[in-house]
């Protein structure tokens, strides 16, 4: 009979770590890349287009309070990453950490859990990718066909010349509209997806060495953003007096609109900026030097981009009032409202880059994760077939790419983003669990970097994930246990039955035996 809280033990684990046959991932990553690949996946969507909308709505100048909350909740969760990532150096991140630990039936459940951190979330930047595309073409003149820039069915209008979606449009430019058109399906999100999985069949390295330039891309465009709202700021204090003079504003009434539940809400909102630094924990089998440099890429890229959503959070609140937020691109407001014009070129820009390295690690997460999962045989064997030339996992890598390419393009984003936090955050809950279980399961283990306090770290990880997940609303919760279900239908019709660990290792009868 099957075990279902059967364990995958270390030693195998090792063994398979250590392997770099012709059929396995190539070792081609430094540090550098994996800081990079980290930096790559987090700083997106969330920076150059949530926080404005977040301190509009719930927290005023306050988001940066938003920041630091979802920031703690991040190093806790961080800290257990890294210690698992240099203990456990092998694709498949949280999965591979949940069936060292839980069990298969809880690593099955991470690993498509999983799906909807890596894959829903690369759709649902390739949707936003698509939207600042419109945007900064509009800049130069340029209008896209609007009916293959947004999901089936959505509203858009030609107002002073620029083609926009209904829902971002004021009701005083609605009266000024000269055009309206229904969108068809959005092509420019599918090009995206296509374009970015090429890239990575093609390779590791050639995916690492894109991701590493274009990184610097976006890093320049929020340092360039950095400086002049830093100067503006200095310039004319007033200004920024003015726009902090509230600086948490008072709550009205209801629970998340300001205050500090407004806090609360705005940490479950930009919580989705911080997403991607557990990525890099994915490609542990393509580091190098796993143990020293996975907590160096997972912890690096977190402190980096800690510091810079603090900042550049607190300049787009001084520099615009916050009331003024809610819009596509607030970032890109607050450069133009500085009278640096071509401030808003270079912000775009970056913002497009940006996005587009977010979409790369998202995909390479999702397909290494297949990868793990077929290999031990709860999915299809051809899932981890590796290309003899490229030494990538390709078939999953274009079955991944080519799902991510129709979701992204037909589902609307704001339903793709917040199964996104929920997927991920439970994931974040499993890990820290992870950790505190093998601490004491297997306190012998050797373990490169040590999470400090424990079991402080994973038990604050777990209680301010969890407090972030229920500030999500119910229709998530809903959809989440739907997709669950679904899991564990596909679990117990294929992956049960074909599980290598059940068949490999004798049965030991619980949780933890290696
Ligand atoms: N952290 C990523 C973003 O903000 C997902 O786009």
């Amino acid at each position: 009979m099957t075990n279902l809280l059967k364990t995958k033990p270390l030693d195998v684990l090792m063994r398979q770590a250590s392997d770099t046959g012709e059929h396995s991932l190539k070792r081609a990553l430094g540090p550098v890349n994996l800081i990079t690949l980290g930096i790559g996946a987090i700083i997106g969507a969330g920076i150059f287009v949530l926080t404005g909308q977040a301190a509009a709505q719930y927290a005023g100048p306050g988001i940066m309070l938003s920041y630091v909350l979802a920031g703690t909740g991040c190093a806790f969760a961080g800290l257990c990453y890294a210690e698992f990532a240099s203990m456990i150096p092998i694709a498949g991140s949280a999965y591979t950490y949940g069936y060292a630990t839980l069990g298969e039936i809880f690593a099955w459940i991470i690993g498509w859990d999983l799906i909807l951190e890596y894959a829903f979330g690369a759709a649902t930047v390739a949707s936003g990718w698509s939207s600042t595309l419109v945007a900064f073409l509009q800049d130069y003149g340029i209008n896209l066909p609007p009916q293959i820039c947004d999901v089936p069915g959505a509203k858009w209008s030609m107002v002073d010349g620029r083609w926009a979606p209904d829902l971002t449009l004021s009701m005083e430019q609605m009266t000024r509209a000269t055009q309206h058109t229904t969108t068809i399906f959005n092509f420019m999100a599918f090009f995206a997806i296509i374009a970015v999985t090429t890239l990575l069949i093609v390779g590791i390295k050639e995916s690492a060495n894109f991701n590493t330039t274009v990184v610097f891309v976006k890093l320049i465009a929020v340092i360039v953003f950095i400086i002049v709202a830093g100067m503006y700021v200095i310039k004319q204090p007033d200004v920024a007096h003015a726009n902090w003079a509230v600086f948490l504003p008072k709550n009205t009434g209801s629970f998340g609109s300001y205050g500090w539940s407004g806090v609360l809400r705005g940490a479950g909102v930009v919580f989705f900026a911080y997403i991607g630094f557990d990525a890099v924990s994915t490609a542990a089998q393509e580091a190098k030097n796993p143990q020293k440099d996975m907590p160096l890429g997972i912890l690096g890229s977190l402190v980096i981009c800690t510091v810079l959503y603090l900042v550049v959070s607190g300049l787009l609140t001084a520099t615009v009032h916050y009331s003024r937020l809610n819009i596509g691109a607030p970032v890109s407001l607050a450069i133009r409202e500085t009278g640096v014009k071509w401030g808003s070129y270079v912000v775009n820009a970056g913002a497009l880059a940006g996005l587009s390295t977010v979409m790369l690690v998202m995909l390479l997460g999702q397909s290494r994760v297949f990868y793990s999962m077929a290999h031990d045989g709860l999915l299809w064997k051809w899932a981890g077939d590796i290309h003899p030339k490229f030494r990538t996992p390709w078939k999953s890598t274009a079955v991944t790419g080519i799902l991510v390419a129709f979701t992204g393009s037909l589902v609307p984003i704001g339903d793709l983003g917040q199964m996104v936090s929920i997927g991920t955050l439970m994931a974040f809950i499993i890990v820290c669990a992870g950790v505190w279980v093998m601490r004491r399961k297997r306190p012998d283990v050797h373990r490169p970097f040590k999470t400090p306090w424990m079991p402080f770290v994973p038990l604050m990880g777990i209680i301010i994930s969890l407090g972030l997940m229920l500030g999500l609303n119910g229709k998530t919760w809903i959809r989440l246990i739907v997709w669950l279900i679904i899991g564990l239908v596909i679990y117990f019709t294929y992956g049960r039955h074909h599980s290598l660990v059940q068949k490999m290792v004798p049965d030991e009868g619980k949780a933890g035996g290696d």
